[in-house]
């Protein structure tokens, strides 16, 4: 195809219509109705280049047919859905399988959810989401690889692999679209929509780099959030999307707004109309105006007026054209348009197998003091409003997942234990406004009385040997707009637990949420608690896997729990302060680890709770149990002093499985830099290992550290970094979570010669 050549036949407004992606909502979703009519009129007239997907393959075949046979120059459509963490099989939620550190296994499932996506008709997915999420009351953060930007790294480059493959026309992959450039995850008060303040410092240490990943790895499209970025709606941003993504970073790809993101400049207070919301928007860099049509409403009257040159029309609709290319639908416009191979393809045995699979790495095992794996002939109860529940087992973002699809935990435990006792105990939420919400997303959130539940549940758990508790959010508690002030168990759950408790019972609780919750309370009191965040189609066998033992737990957190709602955001990789032990007076560093010598290493966490209790997280970054125990060797530096930008550091430890089971250990390096010329994190992952051993093997990691990993960037301007190494001591601290590490120090020098 010669795009040159095509661009100068078309009209302006065919060329503007390439930029637009309207929503298919609008029309009836049957293809048969008179607003179908409409939007198929509409494609015959070039107004249309892109749509949402969400409809039946045969009209969306239908409509590419009118695009390619109808209209003006025959250009194809391209077809767009939200393919988060899985299509129709639906695997963990990002921040779940973030928390599996397995580059390999988030590729597979992003590979899987592609097969089935491309064979919906899906040829461009809005994923992977990549915002670093730092503060848990921010409900998107369930959609996001977490709360540190090298795991977010490591996510976006295998989600863009799985997605995109190196062959984009092949019918079974989609190009893949890195969102919500940039710093959406900072929300104030993790508000969603709200401004995020942040230094360009922040911007590039923390919020970059995994898009910078996903733009190095090949992604195809980027989308702007729909946030405010320090005064200016990203989607206005010209330094952040021109001057930055396209100009420094080279990005040539699509960047698509959000979701009427354009015109919604105007609420932002930035543009006083449609008109100029769509100057700004264009003038940023924006190619594709998502669902508002403000492009398509006023850019031939911006270009007529000589505000917008038309060559600059002809390279962002160079760009889609590019992109149609590069999926091959010039050739083949109808790929993944035919029902028969996508009934071929959904919910194989294979990709339920990988669900599973992909649901048991990422539960993470928070407590345990012996109480799990339970044995296959202990009477259980399991109670609680998730123990038999469907549609929330796939969490939020599972825009094409049926509830029948899912496997429920009662399911799961009948499948090993056979009989099983089994009380509902508590509604997730008690209040019907609440309950209302949550069911607008197709959920079922029922409300019965409280008192009858709980009397139901305390019976069966009388007559059990060990109580199974699956307590925690609705699948519609995180997600968009979906905020809450307080991380604590909703609804009347902690009441439930109270009565459980009183029964004198061991205690297991399953926790599931798209979110770190606030379990305090509940860490004092169960004896063992596996957080299972919402695990897709298969988490009903995933967590009776992990409860008997026919798997082990080896998820790490990928997003610190606070102890409190209060302490949010938080984070492991925080700056240290002025006084690290929050002591007023002079008795500055008090709390900071030592090693040997008694020379501070990393500082613990600093922020204040001077008059309530420790200011650490209750499960820092990186925590996670197993039913193996990993013992941690010293660390050791193949050296103590190395010199110039070309040296290497080589940091080994080893491990050894003291415990009784085979088990998989995810081995993690962290760097600090004590003295710089910014005030550095306390600590930052720098990369990380898993490893599979057999009871009583032990074997030796290793981690090559080069300059390139001391480096951080000082940058002033956003789109002016400046990466610098910057020579002295650095800590090396290797170990099985962030706060528990064994260190050594290490001189590096650059003496210039
Ligand atoms: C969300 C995006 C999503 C888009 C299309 C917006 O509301 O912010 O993440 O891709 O809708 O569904």
């Amino acid at each position: 195809m010669d795009i040159d050549d095509l661009l100068g036949r078309m009209s302006l407004a065919e060329k503007i219509g390439q930029l637009n992606h309207p929503n298919i909502g609008g029309a009836d979703t049957t293809g048969a109705g008179p607003a179908s009519a409409h939007l198929e009129a509409r494609i015959r007239a070039g107004e249309i280049g892109s749509l949402a997907a969400g409809a039946p393959l045969p009209w969306l075949a239908e409509l590419q047919r009118i695009a390619v046979a109808q209209s003006p120059h025959g250009i194809p459509l391209f077809f767009t859905l939200d393919v988060i963490h899985g299509h129709r099989t639906i695997f963990p939620l990002p921040l779940a399988l973030a928390c599996a550190f397995d580059a390999d296994l988030v590729a597979r499932t992003a590979r899987a959810a592609a097969v089935e996506g491309a064979a919906s008709g899906i040829m461009l997915a809005w994923a992977p989401m990549l915002d670093v999420s730092r503060d848990a009351r921010w409900g998107r953060c369930a959609e996001s690889p977490g709360e540190d930007p090298y795991v977010g790294a490591v996510f976006a480059r295998a989600m863009v692999d799985g997605y995109q493959q190196d062959d984009l026309t092949r019918a079974d992959t989609m190009m893949a679209c890195a969102k919500h450039f940039a710093g959406y995850g900072f929300a104030e008060a993790g508000r969603d929509y709200n401004m995020a303040d942040i230094s360009p410092y922040r911007m590039h240490n923390v919020v970059l780099p995994p898009f910078k990943a996903a733009v190095d790895a090949g992604v195809g499209a980027v989308m702007v959030g729909f946030h405010n970025l320090a005064g200016i709606p990203c989607t206005a941003h010209r330094e952040l999307l021109h001057d930055l993504l396209r100009e420094r970073w080279g990005f040539d790809g699509l960047i698509v707004s959000d979701y009427t993101a354009i015109m919604e400049l105007v609420h932002h207070g930035v543009a006083a109309d449609e008109k100029e919301a769509a100057w700004l928007a264009f003038h940023a860099g924006v190619d594709i105006d998502l669902v508002g049509e403000c492009y398509r409403r006023h850019l031939p009257a911006l270009v007529a007026e000589g505000r917008i040159a038309e060559r600059d029309i002809d390279a962002a609709c160079r760009r889609v054209l590019r992109a149609k290319e590069k999926l091959g639908l010039f050739d083949n416009p109808y790929r993944g348009l035919d029902e028969e191979k996508r009934a071929a393809v959904t919910l194989t045995p294979a990709a339920r197998a990988l669900a599973r699979e992909a649901a048991a790495k990422s539960c993470v095992l928070l407590k345990n003091d012996g109480a799990l794996p339970l044995a296959r002939d202990r009477r259980i109860a399991l109670i609680g409003p998730l123990a038999d529940s469907r549609a929330n087992m796939q969490g939020t973002w599972a825009v094409a997942a049926k509830p029948e699809d899912s496997v429920t935990i009662l399911e799961g435990f009948r499948a090993v234990f056979g009989t099983v006792l089994y009380a509902k105990g508590a509604n997730i939420v008690d209040d019907p406004n609440i309950a209302a919400r949550l069911n607008l997303f197709g959920e079922t959130v029922t409300i019965d009385p409280p008192d009858t539940l709980l009397e139901e549940a305390t019976t069966q758990a009388r007559k059990a040997d060990v109580i199974v508790a699956c307590i925690g959010e609705a699948r519609e508690h995180t997600g968009e707009s979906a905020t809450r002030s307080t991380l604590e168990l909703p609804g009347s759950q902690r009441r439930l637990l109270e009565a459980l408790v009183a029964t004198g019972k061991p205690l297991v609780l399953v926790t599931m949420s798209g979110r770190p919750l606030a379990l305090s309370w509940e860490d004092r009191h169960a004896n063992a608690i596996l957080h299972a965040w919402f695990g897709g189609s298969e988490t009903g066998n995933a967590i009776a896997d992990l409860l008997v033992g026919a798997a082990n737990p080896s998820a790490k957190l990928a997003m610190s729990y606070p102890r409190d709602s209060g302490q949010c955001p938080m984070t492991y990789a925080e700056p240290p302060t002025g006084r690290p032990g929050d002591r007023i007076g002079l008795d500055v560093g008090g709390d900071s680890e030592r090693d040997a010598q008694g020379r501070p290493v990393f500082r613990k966490f600093t922020t204040a709770c001077r008059l309530e209790g420790p200011a650490t997280p209750l499960y820092p970054f990186g925590h996670g149990l197993s039913y193996s125990a990993f013992a941690y060797g010293d660390v050791a530096l193949d050296r103590s002093e190395l010199d110039g930008e070309d040296a290497v550091l080589t940091a080994s430890v080893t491990v050894r499985n003291d415990g009784a089971v085979a088990g998989e250990e995810i081995v993690q390096l962290y760097i600090g830099d004590p003295v710089a010329s910014r005030s550095r994190p306390v600590r930052e992952l720098k990369g990380f290992q898993k490893i599979a051993l057999a009871p009583g093997e032990s074997r030796q990691v290793s981690f090559r550290i080069t300059a390139e990993d001391l480096r951080y960037c000082r940058a002033d301007r956003l789109a002016a970094p400046e990466y610098v190494f910057e020579p002295g001591e650095f800590v090396i601290g290797i170990g099985g979570s962030s706060e528990n590490l064994g260190t050594k120090r290490v001189v590096w020098r650059c003496d210039k010669r």
